[in-house]
């Protein structure tokens, strides 16, 4: 809970150095107004420092390299072990690591997820990337100690109309996001816009999962879900540092999860499923963009 006992004249609770009165005090305020109106607000633990998202900013940008590098190499024929491959060696070059590999059993350094195949698709030698199909390749980067969470839609060669414009409507919906994140805003106005662009084109958003605070560690609260409604959920203040990630179906939003791995999520009725990934700080101002 944020609301202390701090004196005026004490040093701030975030650690600036400066006193409360000239640091997060009026912050403290607008927090306390929200929560006696009922809404969920930010712990202290949410509230990244400037150097802390200075960190996840350098990650960020060795991320972004290597979803470039996959971007250059990228092609049909490749196999997604390839993509492994590529992620693998392009981070430990930059000096970083690779998040996902050994994270809670996940058995390499990204998740390549085609077509049907919803988030968390294990590269394999086995699965070889077609003409017409749509992949999402999603890189998470730990870089001095800091993470950065983004992921990009990779279409091969000429794909169906259908489907390049869901990989479009899934591009526009983490870009409405983006416009809707606003210091004093809510969560849940992300969740809205996103999910009626999704609605407004005859698809679903995934329900069961969502984005995630990031930076410190890979996934942190709060949980963000994209099926929320404006107004609704977490207020949203300066320092936050979190994922916008929907999932859009072009179909029905269930899935289900491969009970061989036990990671790949699937769509229910097969149809195509496409998502990127951004990984936003709530600024004073509005907002910036730390990976994409
Ligand atoms: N990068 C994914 C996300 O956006 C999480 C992948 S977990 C892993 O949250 F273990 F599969 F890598
Ligand atoms: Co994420
Ligand atoms: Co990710």
């Amino acid at each position: 809970m944020l609301f202390n006992k701090l004196g005026r004249n004490d040093s701030c609770w975030c650690g600036s150095g400066k006193k409360y009165k000239f640091c997060h005090e009026e912050f403290d305020k607008k927090v306390m107004a929200a929560k006696l109106t009922g809404h969920k607000v930010p712990t202290h633990k949410m509230i990244k420092t400037p150097e802390q998202i200075d960190g996840i900013r350098e990650a960020g940008k060795v991320n972004n390299a290597v979803l470039d590098e996959v971007a250059a190499r990228i092609k049909p024929g490749m196999t997604t072990l390839e993509i492994d491959n590529i992620v693998a060696e392009t981070t430990k070059k930059l000096g970083g690591i690779c998040a996902p590999l050994n994270y809670e059993g996940f058995p390499k350094s990204v998740c390549t997820s085609l077509n049907d195949q919803v988030c968390h698709g294990i590269p394999s030698e086995e699965d070889v990337l077609e003409e017409g199909d749509i992949v999402n390749v999603d890189c998470t980067t730990i870089y001095k100690g800091f993470y950065a969470d983004a992921s990009r839609m990779f279409m091969m060669g000429e794909v169906d109309e259908d489907d390049r414009h869901l990989v479009e409507i899934a591009h526009e919906a983490v870009k409405v996001g983006i416009e809707a994140t606003k210091p004093w805003g809510y969560l849940g106005d992300i969740g809205q816009v996103v999910s009626d662009l999704a609605k407004a084109n005859g698809y679903s958003v995934v329900r069961e999962i969502g984005g995630h605070g990031v930076g410190i560690d890979f996934h942190e609260d709060p949980w963000v879900s994209y099926v929320t409604k404006k107004g609704t959920d977490y207020l949203l203040a300066p320092g936050m540092v979190f994922t916008i990630e929907p999932m859009i179906n072009a179909g029905e939003p269930d899935v289900f999860v491969d009970d061989e791995n036990d990671w790949t999520v699937y769509t229910e009725d097969g149809s195509y499923s496409a998502q990127w990934e951004v990984t936003i700080a709530v600024t004073e101002n509005g907002n910036e963009i730390l990976a994409w």
